[in-house]
């Protein structure tokens, strides 16, 4: 008896969780028609079939890398000579375990379900990693999934996600709940030192140490000017993460390896406090404005728009921008995370991880999404264009930008406490981000069904800086500030217990070793 029927829980068949009907093709058919009909599909493999529907091979994306590496014509070349003949199959009544075990054991991704010597179906890996109660456990060693999704790589006693519930934390507090009832400055000390402060003292005392970090050294601000008038488009994190760069460089920053925890801990500290201090000074020089000074009476947010606007923030727009700022310190092994701590375990400087860190940061499946989510609600303009604009956007394979998340396959709890801080706020565009918003998941339940697709933290994050006066090219440089302080955080852990993070891949290409060809002419 499996675990799953000890615990009461049926197990999921194949019947239940495979595709059909399958995309298929003929040995005899080309490459390049294959290749059309997996690529308007979407699907990553199509199933070779005979004259009497008998699964006689499969052709996957990995045999059409294999054929692009050897330079072949996809007008000629023929789906026979590229299949794999024969493939394994799987019975629609076998258990999803049955198929993930035969999956990972001979590293496919994809497995044709026959019946009776039809075919029916496919089951793919992505299919089978999203039913939950596969533990690839010992699976790993020879196949994990693509994206790295569900493998566990490390331990943390920094936070957690709970996808399925709509949860994470900050060490044992809920996360949610830490922004609705403490200031970041709080909580930037609970991640680096482990508590909360308990008293008006211990607050004092954190920020004793971290405002008057806020002040850049002048061997930075000097070089600031060249950096914000760089390139004829300014791109905001991509000028922090060339400043991030000089900051560690000038502050001596030392290999990791070679430094003790107070060390360490004290670029940490540097770099976080001095992140939102370059950020608003780059943008301001590169306006043409004069950088404004840190303003240490001022708490993290107020002080961050101070310096952005030049003028003292309300208490609302400070303590709303700062409810978002809490709300994305951490976030899991997410890859910028990933990055920082790859970084670190090689033993590289607190300055080069986080710098690598904005780098992953600033991909647009990311961290670039807030703005391109704001930008969606102003191409949509009215209530009454939504459906059918949303409707063409997911039928030409668009992503809606604000929505679906690798993690949350229910309500993102970031997005449901940001909607209620726009909500608080106020402003034309919550009442078209709210209809938009209602409309994108049906839409997508629709056209996407079993995918569970719900709007992220992007979606209303964009809404409540907006409504705060933070310009749109700056949503995801403020998104990497307080990120910044969960990098730090992750860092210092990664560099308290190392061991280099080193994995491997399957070599797919053509069989080595080849001769080496002479040049021709
Ligand atoms: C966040 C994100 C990258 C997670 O991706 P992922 O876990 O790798 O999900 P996948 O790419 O495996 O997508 C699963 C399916 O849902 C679809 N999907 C995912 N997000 C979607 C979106 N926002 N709009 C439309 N379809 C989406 C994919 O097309 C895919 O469909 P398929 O099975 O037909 O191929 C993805 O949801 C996305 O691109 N969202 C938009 C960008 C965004 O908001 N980013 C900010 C994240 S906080």
């Amino acid at each position: 008896m499996s675990e799953a029927e000890k615990l009461g829980t049926p197990e999921r068949k194949i019947r239940d969780i495979m595709s059909a009907p399958v995309v298929s093709a003929t040995a005899a058919e080309t490459i390049a028609v294959a290749a059309g009909r997996m690529r308007e599909a979407k699907v990553g493999a199509v199933v070779v079939v005979d004259g009497d529907g008998r699964a006689t091979g499969i052709l996957t994306e990995r045999d059409m890398l294999r054929f692009a590496a050897a330079g072949s014509d996809a007008s000629t070349a023929k789906v026979s000579e590229w299949m794999t003949a024969e493939p394994d199959t799987v019975d629609p009544d076998a258990t999803a375990r049955d198929a993930f075990a035969r999956l990972s054991e001979h590293g496919y991704r994809h497995i044709p379900v026959v019946e009776g010597g039809r075919l029916v179906g496919i089951v793919s890996m992505r299919d089978l990693m999203r039913i939950a109660m596969i533990q690839p456990v010992e699976a790993l060693a020879h196949e994990t999934p693509r994206g790295l999704e569900g493998v566990v790589v490390a331990e943390t006693g920094i936070g957690d996600v709970r996808g399925l519930e709509g949860f994470y934390h900050y060490r044992q507090y809920s996360a949610v709940d830490l922004a609705k009832a403490r200031p970041i400055e709080d909580i930037w000390r609970l991640l680096f030192d482990g508590a909360l402060p308990a008293t008006t003292a211990e607050r004092d005392g954190f920020h004793a140490e971290n405002r008057p970090l806020r002040a850049l050294p002048d061997s930075v601000a000097r070089v600031l000017p060249e950096i914000a008038a760089a390139g004829d488009t300014f791109i905001p994190l991509d000028a922090l993460r060339t400043a991030v760069s000089l900051l560690g460089a000038a502050s001596g920053f030392r290999p990791s390896l070679d430094v003790d925890h107070a060390e360490l801990r004290a670029n940490a500290m540097l770099t976080c406090a001095a992140i939102p201090t370059l950020i608003t000074a780059l943008y301001r020089l590169r306006q043409g404005l004069e950088p404004v000074a840190p303003d240490p009476a001022l708490g993290y947010a107020a002080n961050y728009l101070y310096m952005m606007q030049g003028k003292v923030p309300s208490d609302e727009h400070a303590a709303a921008v700062e409810k978002y700022l809490i709300s994305t310190i951490d976030h899991g092994f997410n890859a910028s995370t990933f990055t920082a701590r790859v970084i670190t375990s090689t033993g590289a400087d607190l300055g080069a991880a986080v710098v690598g860190a904005i780098g992953a940061l600033s991909g647009p499946l990311h961290g670039g999404a807030p703005s391109r989510a704001l930008d969606m609600l102003d191409q949509i303009g009215t209530a009454d264009r939504a459906e059918p604009w949303l409707r063409a956007a997911v039928e030409r394979g668009d992503r809606l930008m604000g929505f679906g998340h690798r993690v949350y396959k229910t309500d993102d709890p970031r997005s449901l406490m940001l909607r209620e801080v726009a909500e608080s706020l106020g402003g034309e565009k919550m009442e078209l981000a709210r209809h938009i918003e209602a409309t994108a998941i049906d839409v997508l339940a629709e056209l996407k069904p079993g995918r569970k697709l719900y709007t992220n933290v992007e979606f209303y994050a964009g809404i409540v800086m907006d409504s705060c006066g933070v310009p749109r090219e700056l949503f995801t440089p403020t998104f990497a500030s307080s990120r910044a302080i969960g990098w730090c955080a992750h860092i210092l852990e990664q560099a308290a217990d190392n061991r280099l993070i080193r994995p491997s891949a399957h070599y797919r290409g053509e069989a080595p070793p080849q001769p080496v060809p002479a040049i021709i002419g």
